[in-house]
């Protein structure tokens, strides 16, 4: 776990320092720590620094061990605070092996101070479950990090330390789940981390298990489950603190393994399909920040969780299946199999938030489709709605939190694509458009009255190339911070 404190003076023996450029010339960004900079900046140009983001420069310090140059880029009087973030998380990555530093970036207000406090923890990061221990010690992050501030005392400050510990150790539980391999991570043990996690934070949690599942005509989860032989789960988290101003319900995607079923996807790139859980995890997650943060916004998390197989028990192409609730869906693809778990988990949602007094949202986060890779690239991700404000805000949350999310439409032309001769629905249609197609058939199993977002994070859940910014390789927890940030803004609203 990592440790965020805000100090006025420099207290580790590691420095790091913004590094920016005017166009013309290096400037060195030391906010409320005082550097030597004209001799710094001399060794720096010898060297050839840049100042760009993601270039990293560390030398033997005067007053420290090190000190480490970390770029903002271009030289600005208000950084946007994603800048800040990435440049801290950058820095926090060249670090592994030292046990703290202290981060003197610039800034104006807490705002920049808690995206500074929240890259530097979101970039300590690493994956060393499953390595032997020679290999373990060079990957040892920070476990302490000290924002350089003349603000430390304010309660605002301490309030933006403690949410940047709040918000990494969750998104460190969820990248853990992304980066664990199917091989130790089922819908059993998902839920049995989960279990234990949320019962830390006054979360409750119920794991409705396969013979439940059957009994209760839950057909999409069944159906997508039935080829493995680690048995699928639903699981639900509630957080309803007392007073709540706002009830709101996450829905993720929570496939261990997506081979494709019958529809067997390439050898190729399967490997990745470890992450398709991504979207469980975040929610789940989300819920237990949520709680930590204590937030007056009840949520109920939903993660329905299955590992699609191939086996002579695996459903066929052509298969028929009974969602929950009653519609029939013909399943032409059994490599389409997140909308099937979604959506027995999205009517189960909606039932019991209308039994608890109604839902404000409704929101579904998946790794549902190759199509959103293909739109918008690894980086960004896309929502779906049936509600432009809700859709609005949550952007508006989104944006705040660092998150990349772009608006993506869902055409009414398209939905025909899905019809079925013998079924209500089939689960795959147009080819083109794949993305919207999926959202469209998510769409038939919402309450038209219930706002509802649909986030498909296919690409960006999983790093597959580089680390950058406080972005490691692997499981990313793209989702958790908007959803966060969206209660946090339901909050603050009458
Ligand atoms: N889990 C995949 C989508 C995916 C692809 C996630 C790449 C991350 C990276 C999903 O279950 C899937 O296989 N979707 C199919 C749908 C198609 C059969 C309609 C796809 O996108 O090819
Ligand atoms: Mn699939
Ligand atoms: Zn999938």
């Amino acid at each position: 776990m990592i440790k965020v404190k805000l100090t006025t003076k420099v207290d580790s023996d590691v420095l790091v320092v913004g590094l920016g450029s005017t166009g013309k010339k290096l400037q060195i960004e030391s906010g409320a720590a005082q550097v030597d900079a004209t001799s710094l900046l001399a060794t720096l140009t010898t060297m050839g620094a840049t100042g760009k983001a993601d270039e990293v420069i560390k030398l033997p310090g005067k007053n420290t061990k090190l000190i480490v140059f970390t770029g903002l880029g271009k030289i600005e009087s208000n950084y946007d605070p994603e800048v800040l973030r990435r440049a801290a998380g950058a820095a926090a990555r060249e670090l592994f092996g030292n046990k703290s530093a202290a981060f003197a970036l610039p800034h104006k207000s807490v705002t920049e101070i808690a995206a500074i406090a929240e890259g530097a923890s979101l970039g300590s990061y690493s994956f060393t479950q499953f390595l032997g221990n020679s290999k373990k010690d060079q990957k040892d992050p920070l476990t302490q990090i000290s924002v350089v501030t003349k603000f430390a005392d304010t309660a605002q400050a301490k309030a933006a330390a403690r949410r940047a510990e709040i918000i990494t150790e969750q998104t460190f539980l969820v990248r853990d789940l992304i980066n664990t391999p199917p091989s130790h991570l089922t819908p059993d043990s998902f839920c049995n981390t989960m279990k234990k996690h949320g019962s830390k934070f006054g979360v409750k949690v119920e794991i409705i298990n396969d013979a439940a599942l059957r009994k209760g005509g839950y057909g999409g989860i069944i159906g997508v489950g039935q080829g493995s032989a680690n048995p699928p789960r639903l699981l639900h988290v509630t957080y309803n603190p007392a007073k709540a101003k706002k009830r709101f319900a996450f829905v993720g995607k929570g496939i261990t393994f997506d081979t494709g079923g019958l529809a067997l996807k390439p050898a190729a790139g399967m490997e990745a399909m470890k992450a398709d859980m991504s979207g469980a995890a975040a929610v789940i997650a989300s819920v237990f920040a949520i709680a930590q943060l204590k937030l007056p916004i009840a949520v109920d998390g939903w993660a329905p969780l299955a590992e699609n197989m191939v086996s002579d028990t695996a459903t066929r192409p052509s298969d028929v299946i009974t969602i929950y609730g009653g519609k029939t869906v013909e399943v032409l693809n059994p490599d389409a199999e997140g909308r099937l778990v979604l959506a027995d988990a999205l009517i189960k949602a909606a039932e019991v938030g209308k039994k608890a007094g109604g839902l404000d949202g409704i929101i579904d986060v998946a790794t549902l489709t190759g199509a959103q890779v293909v739109a918008l690239g690894s980086r960004t991700s896309a929502v779906m709605t049936n509600n432009e404000v809700f859709s609005n805000q949550f952007l508006a949350a989104a944006a705040l939190s660092g998150e990349a999310f772009w608006p993506m439409p869902l055409p009414i032309e398209l939905r025909a694509s899905l019809d079925s001769p013998i079924a209500d629905l089939a689960n795959i249609g147009d080819r083109m458009g794949g993305m919207l197609v999926a959202g469209l058939f998510l769409k038939e199993f919402i309450d038209p009255q219930t706002p509802w977002l649909h986030l498909d994070i296919a690409g960006p859940a999983f790093n597959e190339k580089t680390a950058h910014g406080y972005t490691p390789v692997g499981g990313t927890g793209i989702a958790l911070r908007s959803l966060v940030q969206l209660a946090e803004l339901a909050s603050s609203q009458s």
